[in-house]
């Protein structure tokens, strides 16, 4: 075939799903990952997706339903006709919760927003560490026997992640590193070794997005008495994402909102959305106490304490001997939720101060006397946590970039194949690392 079209890249997340072609820079829409139907979520049996048979291959997805089955909303569509429909979000920490509703979902991206015509495309999707094989077999279903797509590859979130930060130009291009993604509905941390994921040392703290978007609205809650309670998500959201930082101590921080509140608290401007009368918020310490909770996970008086640094040093610790420089060398950041400024710079900061101390501590005790300076920089371990311009959407990003190379169609598992074998062919994906 002479002439390609770009694969369709959709990474879906918990809470919003990013779509677009292959070889961008930018998804072409970012929209909630969530879903307004008729009747209750999950009232509706099965679907087509994991019944023995399932639909008949190929064909025009809406010709072959009712017209009922039209009547639905996704992304803030569905969001705003909340009160009329039941909206529900397919997707629950990472991981489809309902397969109808993700196809119906799949399907209004395809032809309402992206108005592609799947049967000329191969896509890329996404999937979340430790994923089911049988997802994925659920999934080739879907995009082969309903949508009839030319190619398929499902790549994890972690890879691609590591892909995208060779923008940053601060490493050499390397597949191996450890991934901190955190988005709405969980934060995962993946040591990657060559493309490789090492899934029995990946770890997941149950703190992201909207756990921190909660704790802003608590903190607001206690102070502010101006926001109109139904307003109070958007608002906390807002601010998270508008006015937080992370700070390098805590203590301090609070000394200077005591001392010069005038230079740190800032006032929020913001518009009613049914009645349009403005109303403006005072941002305190919400700004920094917002991301502590990666840090001092006991603030928010959740029944998880291990801070976000102690788990990354117990992951990279957790794996074969050999990879562990690697690893601590190339810790990359992805997703909305490590959007916080110095989130890096602190996170590298306490990192290394554990890795330090660890060091002494051996050299203490094994009684260890370094003379000279490049016995020291031998033993010495670099720690770098690497954040770069494409952090926001890095899984999609990534995916964009892997699946413009020309090697990207022959990983994909395509048309033919499917038909030939059946879905249990997508329970497995060449590693992108062989092909670089
Ligand atoms: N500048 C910012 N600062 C802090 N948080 C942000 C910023 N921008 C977006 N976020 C938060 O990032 C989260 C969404 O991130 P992302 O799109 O990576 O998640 P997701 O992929 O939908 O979820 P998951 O990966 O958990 O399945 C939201 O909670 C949003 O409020
Ligand atoms: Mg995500």
């Amino acid at each position: 075939m002479a002439h390609r079209l770009p694969t369709v890249v959709i990474d879906n997340g918990t809470g919003y799903t990013k779509m677009g072609y292959s070889g961008n820079n930018d998804p072409a829409f970012i929209i909630p990952t969530a879903i307004a139907t008729r009747e209750a979520p999950g009232a509706s049996a099965g679907g087509t997706v994991g019944k023995a048979g399932g639909a008949a291959s190929g064909g025009n997805v809406a010709s072959k339903r009712g017209i009922d089955d039209l009547d639905y909303f996704i992304g803030d569509e569905a969001v705003a006709n909340g009160k009329t429909y039941a909206v529900s979000s397919p997707i629950r920490h990472g991981q489809v919760d309902n397969w109808d509703l993700m196809e119906k979902f799949h399907q209004a991206c395809l032809f309402q927003y992206l108005r592609c015509e799947p049967e000329d495309h191969a896509f890329l999707l996404t999937e979340p560490p430790l994923n089911a094989p049988e997802n994925r077999e659920f999934t080739a279903e879907i995009f082969f026997e309903s949508f009839g797509v030319k190619g398929l590859y499902i790549a994890v979130q972690a890879v691609l992640a590591l892909a995208a930060s060779w923008t940053s130009g601060k490493g050499e291009q390397t597949l191996t590193g450890t991934v901190i993604d955190s988005g709405d509905g969980v934060t995962h941390v993946i040591p990657v070794a060559e493309g490789y994921v090492i899934g029995s040392s990946i770890k997941h703290v149950p703190i992201a997005g909207r756990d921190i978007t909660y704790f802003v609205q608590q903190l607001l809650r206690e102070r502010e008495n101006s926001i109109p309670p139904e307003e109070s998500l958007e608002v906390a959201k807002r601010i998270k994402e508008v006015y937080s930082y992370v700070c390098p101590d805590i203590v301090k921080e609070f000394r200077k909102y005591e001392m010069e509140g005038d230079k740190w608290i800032k006032r929020a401007d913001f518009v009613h959305s049914v009645t349009k009368k403005p109303y403006s918020v005072d941002v305190g310490f919400e700004r920094f106490m917002a991301p502590e909770i990666f840090f001092n996970p006991e603030i928010a008086s959740s029944d998880f304490l291990t801070p976000l640094p102690d788990l990354v040093d117990q992951v990279i610790q957790s794996c074969p001997i050999d990879v562990r420089r690697g690893l601590y060398k190339n810790i990359v950041l992805s997703g909305g939720s490590t959007m916080f400024k110095d989130f890096s710079k602190r996170l590298q900061r306490d990192i290394k101060r554990m890795v330090d101390f660890r060091l002494k501590a051996s050299e203490v005790a094994s009684q260890i006397n370094l003379k000279t300076e490049e016995q020291i920089k031998a033993r010495q371990i670099d720690v770098n946590v690497i954040s770069h311009k494409k952090q926001r959407y890095a899984v999609w990003f990534g995916g964009s970039l892997l699946a413009d190379t020309p090697e990207f169609f022959s990983y994909c598992h395509t048309k033919a194949q499917y038909e030939e074998y059946g879905p249990s062919i997508a329970r497995y994906n060449k590693v992108f690392g062989s092909i670089l």
